[in-house]
Parts: structure tokens; C-alpha cells; sequence
């Protein structure tokens, strides 16, 4: 059965396609600008706490449910307890939303790494920019130019396909980022820079900022979405799950880290604002490229290493919604990846017009296409989906069935089960609470009273379980 549905090749291949997964526009687009516009190194000391206490538990959780279930997103919790199969639709569902807009970024960098192969940018960068994601039909066929390729990898299969291309990547990925980031920091004043990333200044903490990176770290880590379960459901009994459990936010992390280094610095020696937003690398880099020597073959260096990295996560985000087709479906995996990427095809021209001509179209709750998704997934789907985990993995799932699958029945020591356990039960529980509640529009006054309900209930539960005799954890 598992060989039908395909196995990693190695575990580092699955370390890989997984960091892959992980690592992507998350890391290199939206953690430097999240950092500069939410002050810097106070943002950063704030996710780094989020991604050790949550970060390595869900992503251990996540692993788990998909190696016991061995199915899609949706067939594994529905294979470990009837009835939340739901959970895990959400989750295919959130990927294939992500996707639809994700690919329309990830078309924008194959344009530029056109553009500075060609010699690079003469003329304003903002406008050149706004002109050409505006521009209709060119942006929309950079996109599918990105469908096609992540289609052409999915065909291929778990090893054949997935692994394989990871493999090739990441690495390089790695490299070429080691260059940036060494270019980055011995430009002049790059210490400024380098000081307004890593110096906390722990006054700039607020519950916004708070908020922001826990949202961060479920994006970067793909987690909440089903992801980590489809490739988890590929792995072997053997793998020991804690160990790449850890292996992946620390990648992540280093990689999130290493993109500050490397556009931050740079940024701050050129004068430039670190505040600039989501065009911080499509408007604020290019000028730092223009003014600097070599800046092209600089621009082509980094815009190939975002490539991949987004390359390796539009992979996982069709792999979660294919997979999903075939397990549940029976098609052959050829015609489930033709057909969802027809329809992600589809989606991409609302998307990408959202930055043209329908840019004015706020029928959405006010919002356009693109913002609209963005909202859904962010602020509803992701972290319901996250509390939702929390919940299946704290107190529904029967402890000594997780305990055996974590521990490879006993043979993988894990002393911090219990610690584990009882940070996604509470913990987890009342931070994914907090987002999901601030998110659709509980004042703060409330958040409070809610927290505190939502706090009593877990202790009554806590009681409950105990009374049923399952080992207090
Ligand atoms: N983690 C990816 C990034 O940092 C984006 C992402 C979010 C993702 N959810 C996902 C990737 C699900 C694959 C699957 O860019």
C-alpha cells in the first residue's frame, strides 16, 4: 500500500523536500519586510521564541499524523480518529488557495531574473515595478510559466520527482545565499543594518507584533495546512520523527535569518528604508543591485535562490492538493496534477489582475481577489487549522497510539513526550486562540474573558481525560 502511494528515498531527501517546503517566499520576501516594518530586531527575538516553543511541537504533530495515517491531509486524521477528516480538508483547501496566489508572486521573480540576465534596470524601479505587475497578460503568463514547471515536478512523483528536484536545490539555494549575505555585510555601513535586525529593542514589542509573528511562523513553517502530514505520510517506520521534527524550523530559521542579513544590510548601507513593505525586494533591492558593482550578476544570484526556494514550496502546496486527489479519488497522479493545475491556472488570472485592472474591485468584504485570499488564509484558514491540530493532537488522538508512532514503539527515545504534550494542550491551544479570536474581530477587551473560557475549558477536559483514566501526560 505505502509503495503504491510512494516513500522518500532517504531521510535526508525528506529533510530536504520538507526544508524546501518550509523555506520559500515565507523566509526570503515576507520575514525581511515582516522585520522591517514591525521594528527590526524586536520582531525577530519574538518569532525565534514562537518557533521553539511552537514551531518544532506542531511540526512534530503534523509528522506524526500523516507516517500513522498514511494517507492524504484528509484520509489521515480521518484514518486515526472517524470524523476529523474535516481538519485536514481545511488544510487542502488552504493550500490550494495559497497556491493560486503564490505562484502570481513567484511569476513576478522569474521576471526579474530575466531582467537583470538582460542587463539589469535603467529607469525607476517603482515604476517599473507597478508597471509591469499591472500590465494584464505578461504577469499572468510568468505565473503559469511557474504552474507548468511545479507540474512538470509533481508528475514525477515522491522520489522520482520531488526528492529529486529538492536535492538540486536546496543546496545551491544554500550557496547562493552564503553569497549574498557575505556581499550584503561588507558593504559599507552594512552595520547598521546588521544592528537593526539583531538588536532587540524589546520596547517595540506589542501584541501586534506578537500577532504578526505567530502568523509568520505557521506561514514560514507551513504548518496548519496539511502539508507536513502529506509528506510525513511518505515516510518510513523507521524515520526517527524527532529528529527531523527539529532538523526543519532550524533550516527555516537559518534560511528567514540569513535573508534579513542579506537584504537588510545591504538596504541600510545603500539609505534606503527597511520600512518599504512586500516591495522590499522587487523595489528597494533592485536600486541596491543598480548602484552597486557586478549588482547584475548579484540580481541574477538572488533572484535564482528565491526561485528555488519558492520553486520547493509550490512543489509541497500542489503535492498536499494532488495527493489528496489520488488517495481519495483513486486517479492516477498525472491526471490529478493536470487537473489541479488547470484549475490553480484558472485562478491565477483573478489573482494577478488584483494588481491591475481588478485592483479596484473590493467585492470581497471590501477587499480585492488577492487581498481577500490572503485574509482568508492568514486570518481564518491557517490558524483554525493550527488550533484545530493543537486540539487533535492534545486531546483526541489516544496518547499511547501518538506515543508509539512518535517513539517508533519505544525504540526512539523522547523524554519531553509529556512536556510536549502538555505545551500543545495549553500553550498551543490559547496562542492559536488569540490569533484566530483577533482575527475576526474580538476586541480586545474581550480577549481576555474568551481566553479565560477557553482556558477553563481545557482544564475541564484535562479532568475529564484523567477520569477516563488516560495517563496524566
Ligand atoms: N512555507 C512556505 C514559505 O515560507 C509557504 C507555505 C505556506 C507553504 N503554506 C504552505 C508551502 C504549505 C507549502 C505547503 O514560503
Amino acid at each position: 500500500m505505502s509503495n503504491e502511494r510512494g516513500n522518500w528515498g532517504s531521510s535526508v531527501g525528506f529533510v530536504l523536500a520538507a526544508a524546501g517546503s518550509a523555506i520559500g517566499l515565507g523566509n526570503l520576501w515576507k520575514f525581511p519586510y515582516l522585520a522591517g516594518k514591525n521594528g527590526g530586531g524586536a520582531f525577530v527575538i519574538v518569532y525565534l521564541s514562537l518557533v521553539v516553543i511552537l514551531g518544532f511541537s506542531l511540526m512534530l504533530g503534523e509528522m506524526a499524523i500523516g507516517r500513522r495515517g498514511k494517507s492524504d491531509a484528509y484520509g489521515s486524521y480521518n484514518n486515526i480518529k472517524k470524523g476529523w477528516g474535516f481538519v485536514g480538508m481545511m488544510g487542502i483547501l488552504c493550500c490550494f488557495v495559497i497556491y493560486s496566489y503564490y505562484v502570481v508572486i513567484a511569476g513576478w521573480i522569474v521576471k526579474y531574473i530575466g531582467l537583470f540576465l538582460s542587463g539589469g534596470l535603467n529607469g525607476d524601479p517603482v515604476d517599473y515595478f507597478s508597471t509591469f505587475i499591472s500590465s494584464g497578460t505578461t504577469p499572468i503568463v510568468y505565473s503559469i510559466i511557474m504552474v507548468v514547471a511545479t507540474a512538470l515536478i509533481v508528475l514525477k512523483g515522491v522520489s522520482g520527482g520531488i526528492e529529486k528536484a529538492s536535492k538540486i536545490m536546496m543546496p545551491t539555494l544554500f550557496i547562493f545565499m552564503l553569497v549574498i549575505v557575505v556581499r550584503s555585510v561588507t558593504l559599507p555601513n552594512a552595520m547598521d543594518g546588521i544592528k537593526y535586525f539583531l538588536k532587540p529593542d524589546f520596547s517595540l514589542i506589542t501584541p501586534k507584533v506578537i500577532i504578526a509573528a505567530l502568523g509568520q511562523v505557521f506561514f514560514s513553517l507551513s504548518l496548519g495546512m496539511g502539508a507536513m502530514i502529506t509528506y510525513g505520510s511518505y515516510l518510513s517506520p523507521e524515520t526517527k520523527l524527532v529528529k527531523s521534527a527539529f532538523c526543519i524550523p532550524v533550516l527555516d530559521t537559518i534560511i528567514a535569518l540569513l535573508a534579513g542579513l542579506a537584504i537588510l544590510p545591504a538596504v541600510f548601507s545603500f539609505g534606503l528604508e527597511p520600512t518599504a513593505g512586500p516591495g522590499l525586494i522587487f523595489i528597494t533591492l533592485p536600486k541596491v543591485f543598480s548602484a552597486m558593482p557586478f549588482g547584475n550578476v548579484f540580481g541574477v544570484i538572488f533572484f535564482v535562490l528565491v526561485l528555488f526556494a519558492a520553486l520547493t514550496s509550490t512543489i509541497s502546496l500542489l503535492e498536499v492538493v494532488v495527493s489528496f486527489v489520488v488517495d481519495q479519488f483513486k486517479l492516477d497522479r498525472k491526471k490529478a496534477t493536470v487537473l489541479v493545475s488547470a484549475l490553480i491556472a484558472l485562478l491565477v488570472i483573478p489573482n494577478s489582475n488584483s494588481f491591475g485592472s481588478m485592483a479596484e474591485l473590493k467585492v470581497f468584504f471590501g477587499m480585492n481577489f488577492f487581498d481577500f485570499l490572503c485574509y482568508l488564509t492568514d486570518n481564518i484558514l491557517l490558524p483554525a487549522g493550527g488550533l484545530l491540530l493543537c486540539v487533535f493532537v492534545g486531546f483526541v488522538w489516544d496518547k499511547e497510539d501518538l506515543k508509539n508512532e512518535v517513539t517508533n514503539h519505544g525504540e526512539v527515545k523522547f523524554e519531553m513526550f509529556s512536556l510536549w504534550i502538555v505545551g500543545v494542550k495549553y500553550l498551543g491551544i490559547q496562542l492559536l486562540s488569540l490569533i484566530l479570536l483577533q482575527a475576526v474581530g474580538v476586541q480586545d477587551e474581550f480577549l481576555v474573558y474568551a481566553l479565560g473560557t477557553i482556558f477553563a475549558v481545557q482544564i475541564l477536559c484535562g479532568r475529564l481525560e484523567a477520569k477516563r483514566g488516560v495517563k496524566a501526560v
